[in-house]
């Protein structure tokens, strides 16, 4: 079965200056960032991803996926979790500063065909090519649902969940917790966290996708395909989820990088190949693969 339209190609790369528009603080150590860029917005697709070059004393760049774009006013969002020395910089950005970023790079999702349905699954700052897959697809005529695992107090403004998408189903009654930003152009959402929250799935994300799909309806599940990033554990665990339901899916792997342009070999993901498996270079053949392509047990 092919479900996706071919693989985009990867774009060709350019140093630009961003301004920053804003840089909001978020709950949980997390932080949305707009930076004008020019014309390049216009080019950018759902999990290509940029290196923001945070400080000149840094030796390496910092690799973050879009969140976000705006082809007409010329600006892409970054969503970031503060977790050393580099978003640490980043969180004491102010308007009107001039960042150095290169972008954009690496390899964007590939689109679904039509008439799939589209189950996205996100844990912590991997929310962020997510909900740029989530509403691209909604402009190309997809409802996609999505299940966000978060720890923290929610970093995006939630609001009482829509119950279309999700099955009406005594499991979501107790979870009523949503993504306004993507509720608000009809992507059905719920949170997951692993600390009992009131309004949350109590448990993993994959959980809240695995009780989705054993959920829906027959005809719904079996033309699902899952789109994912977050921690590689989780990541091996929609693997399972999708080999469980015979299901075909994307994942966006957020290793560790250096140069983010294919020449250190910093990043590599272990992939299926003929014969056995291979290194792939995550910042040039990804950071989106196939996942069934990922060879899972050599992590
Ligand atoms: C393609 C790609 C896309 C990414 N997109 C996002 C995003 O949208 N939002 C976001 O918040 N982060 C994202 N990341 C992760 C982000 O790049 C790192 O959190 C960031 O580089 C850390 O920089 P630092 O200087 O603050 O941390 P450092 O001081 O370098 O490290 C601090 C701690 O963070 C850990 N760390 C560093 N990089 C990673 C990583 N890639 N994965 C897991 N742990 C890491 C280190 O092991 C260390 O414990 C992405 C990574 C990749 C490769
Ligand atoms: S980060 Fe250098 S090759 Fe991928």
């Amino acid at each position: 079965m092919t479900t996706f339209e071919h693989c985009s190609l990867r774009d060709i790369a350019q140093s630009v200056v961003g301004q920053v528009v804003f840089n909001r603080t978020l709950p949980g150590e997390h932080g949305l960032l707009r930076l004008r860029v020019g014309k390049v917005a216009r080019r950018v697709m759902p999990g290509h991803f940029v290196q923001v070059i945070c400080d000149p004393g840094l030796t390496l760049p910092r690799p973050f996926s879009l969140m976000d774009a705006d082809a007409e006013k010329g600006t892409v969002d970054l969503f970031y979790r503060v977790v050393g020395v580099g978003t640490g910089i980043m969180a004491s950005w102010k308007g009107g500063e001039e960042i150095r970023l290169l972008m954009p790079l690496g390899r964007p999702f590939m689109w679904p065909k039509a008439k799939v349905n589209v189950l996205l699954i996100a844990g912590g700052a991997g929310l962020a090519p997510v909900h740029f897959l989530a509403r691209r697809l909604v402009e190309r005529k997809f409802a996609p649902v999505m299940a966000w695992g978060i720890e923290t107090e929610s970093p995006m403004m939630t609001i009482e969940a829509r119950m279309d998408g999700f099955p009406l189903d005594v499991a979501f009654v107790d979870s009523p917790e949503a993504l306004a930003a993507l509720d608000a152009v009809g992507v059905s959402s719920r949170l997951a966290s692993m600390v009992a929250t009131p309004g949350r799935f109590h448990g993993y994300v994959t959980d809240l996708a695995e009780q989705y799909l054993i959920h829906s309806p027959e005809e719904v599940r079996r033309r699902t395909v899952v789109y994912a990033c977050g921690p590689t554990p989780m990541l091996q665990a929609v693997h399972r989820l999708v080999e469980r339901f015979g299901l075909e899916g994307q994942v966006s792997l957020e290793e560790r990088m250096a140069c983010g342009f294919g020449v250190c070999a910093a990043c590599v993901a272990p992939v299926r190949t003929e014969t056995g498996w291979t290194y792939r270079k995550i910042c040039t053949d990804g950071p989106v693969f196939p996942i069934a392509d990922i060879a899972w047990e050599k992590y």
